[in-house]
C-alpha cells in the first residue's frame, strides 16, 4: 500500500486530459499475461478449476465495446468495484473446507465456537473468552449499537463513515451525532471528543475509515479511546486492518487485552479472507463485556463458514498473495490518478477515494454501460467516487475507460 506519511490527502490539480489507448492493447495484454492466474503461489497450492470470482475463475472474455467506442475493450461480465470486496475469492484451503463441509450440513456449529475463539485468539495473542463470533462483522456493530441504544441517549461518528452501526443503534432509539471529517478527509478525534455529551453512550471510529480510507494516527487513538472509555463505550471496526502499511497506524487490539472495559475491537473474515458471503466476523472485548455481547447476539454461523475461516486463518498464503495483488492494483489505479491529476485519497485498504468532478450518480451509470460497478453516492462528497480495487488487469480496464469517459 501507498504510504506517504503526511500527504494522505494528495492536493492535486483537476485532471488533465490523457491519450486513450487502444482495446487492441488490453485485449492482448490480458490474454498474454494469463490474466487470472497470476500467483504462482497459488497455483502451486492445487488444482480447484472454474469458481467464478477465485483465483482459478476462467479469464473474463473482452470484447469491443457494445457502444463502439473506439475499441475500448470490454468484459463479458460486470467487474464488481462497488462494494469493497476480494476479486480473488477464498483461498484454496477454505474453498477444500467449504467442499467438505457440505457433508456436515445437518450440525449446528456450537461444536467448532471453541475452536475459532482458540484459533483467532491465538493469532491475536489474547484468550478466548474476550472473542464473540458473528454472522459478519456487521453483527457484532449491531450489538455494538444495541448495547449503545439500551438506555435513550445518543452516540458519535464520523461523517461520512460506514453505516451499520449508526443505522442500528438509530432505529433502535438512539440519536446519532455526526460529525463530518476534517479537511484532509480524516475522522477528527478532537471535533468529536466536543461532539460527546453526558448522554452519549458510544462513539464509533472506523479505521481505516469507508468510504474514506483514511486511517486514524495510532497515538491520537489510544489517548482517545483510554480517555472516551472512561465513561462510555468505544468501538473500533479495524475491517480493514490486514491491508494498511502505514506507520501511523496500529490496531487498538492491546487495550483491550490490557483489561480495558469499555473498548470493542471488530474485525471480520469477508475482506482479505475473501469469505464476505459467508459471514463470519469477530470483536474483541473485555470478557464481562463479550459475554453480554455473546448473549444478546441474535445469528448463529452457518458450517461453511466456520470451516472456512479455521482453514483461510490458518493459512496465511493467501492473505499475503491478495495483499500482493492489492498493492499492484492500487498502484495502477492511484498511479492514473496522480498523473492525471486527479484529487483522490491515498488508500489504506482496498479501495480508494476520488473525486470525479461530475455527480456520482451520472458516473456509476456511465461506467455501468462499460460493465464497471462502482460505489454508491456518498453525500455530501456527491462527486466522489469510492472504487474498490479489482484485480489488476481489471483496474488496467477501469483506467483505460475512465480515460476514455472523463480523461
Ligand atoms: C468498515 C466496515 N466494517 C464492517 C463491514 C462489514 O463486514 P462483514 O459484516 O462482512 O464482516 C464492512 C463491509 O464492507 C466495512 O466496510
Amino acid at each position: 500500500m501507498e504510504n506517504q506519511p503526511g500527504s494522505q490527502y494528495s492536493e492535486l490539480n483537476n485532471k488533465t486530459s490523457q491519450n486513450i489507448d487502444g482495446g487492441h492493447t488490453v485485449k492482448t495484454r490480458i490474454s498474454r499475461r494469463n490474466f487470472l492466474l497470476g500467483s504462482s503461489a497459488v497455483v502451486a497450492a492445487g488444482a480447484m478449476q472454474g469458481i467464478p470470482g477465485t483465483p482459478f475463475s476462467p479469464p473474463i472474455s473482452l470484447m469491443k465495446s457494445a457502444l463502439g467506442q473506439a475499441g475500448i475493450a470490454m468484459p463479458d461480465r460486470v467487474i464488481r468495484m462497488n462494494s469493497n470486496e476480494n476479486p480473488w475469492g477464498p483461498s484454496r484451503a477454505a474453498l477444500r473446507a467449504i467442499s467438505a463441509a457440505v457433508e456436515e450440513a445437518n450440525l449446528y456449529t456450537y461444536f467448532l465456537a471453541g475452536e475459532m475463539s482458540e484459533l483467532i485468539g491465538g493469532l491475536n495473542n489474547i484468550s478466548p473468552d474476550h472473542i464473540s463470533v458473528g454472522a459478519g462483522s456487521a453483527e457484532l456493530l449491531k450489538m455494538g449499537g444495541l448495547l449503545a441504544s439500551m438506555d435513550e441517549g445518543s452516540i458519535v461518528v464520523a461523517d461520512p463513515t460506514f453505516e451499520d452501526l449508526p443505522r442500528y443503534a438509530g432505529d433502535n432509539g438512539s440519536e446519532v451525532i455526526r460529525v463530518p471529517v476534517n479537511d484532509k478527509m480524516e475522522t477528527d478525534l478532537e471535533a468529536m471528543a466536543s461532539a460527546i455529551r453526558r448522554d452519549t453512550k458510544l462513539v464509533y471510529i472506523c479505521n481505516p475509515n469507508n468510504p474514506i480510507p483514511t486511517i486514524v494516527e495510532k497515538n491520537a487513538l489510544r489517548d482517545f479511546a483510554l480517555e472516551i472509555s472512561r465513561d462510555r463505550l468505544v468501538f473500533i471496526d479495524e475491517a480493514y486492518h490486514e491491508f494498511v502499511d502505514n506507520p501511523e497506524y496500529s490496531t487498538m487490539m492491546d487495550l483491550v487485552r490490557d483489561g480495558h472495559r469499555n473498548i470493542i475491537i471488530a474485525r471480520t473474515a469477508s475482506k482479505i479472507h475473501g469469505l464476505a458471503g459467508l459471514r463470519v466476523g469477530f470483536s474483541f472485548a473485555h470478557p464481562d463485556l463479550a459475554a453480554e455481547i455473546n448473549r444478546r447476539m441474535t445469528g448463529t454461523l452457518n458450517i461453511m463458514g466456520m470451516r472456512a475461516a479455521l482453514a483461510s486463518y490458518r493459512d496465511q498464503e493467501h492473505s499475503s498473495f491478495v495483499l500482493r495483488m492489492n498493492k499492484e492494483s492500487l498502484d495502477i489505479t492511484q498511479g492514473y490518478f496522480r498523473e492525471a491529476g486527479i484529487r483522490h485519497i491515498n488508500s489504506n485498504a482496498n479501495f480508494t477515494f476520488v473525486e470525479t468532478g461530475h455527480d456520482i450518480a451520472e458516473v456509476q451509470a456511465r461506467l455501468l454501460e462499460h460493465n464497471i460497478r462502482v460505489g454508491r453516492p456518498f453525500p455530501p462528497f456527491r462527486n466522489w467516487m469510492r472504487l474498490s480495487m479489482a484485480k489488476p488487469d481489471e483496474m488496467r480496464y477501469f483506467v483505460q475507460t475512465y480515460k476514455k469517459l472523463y480523461g
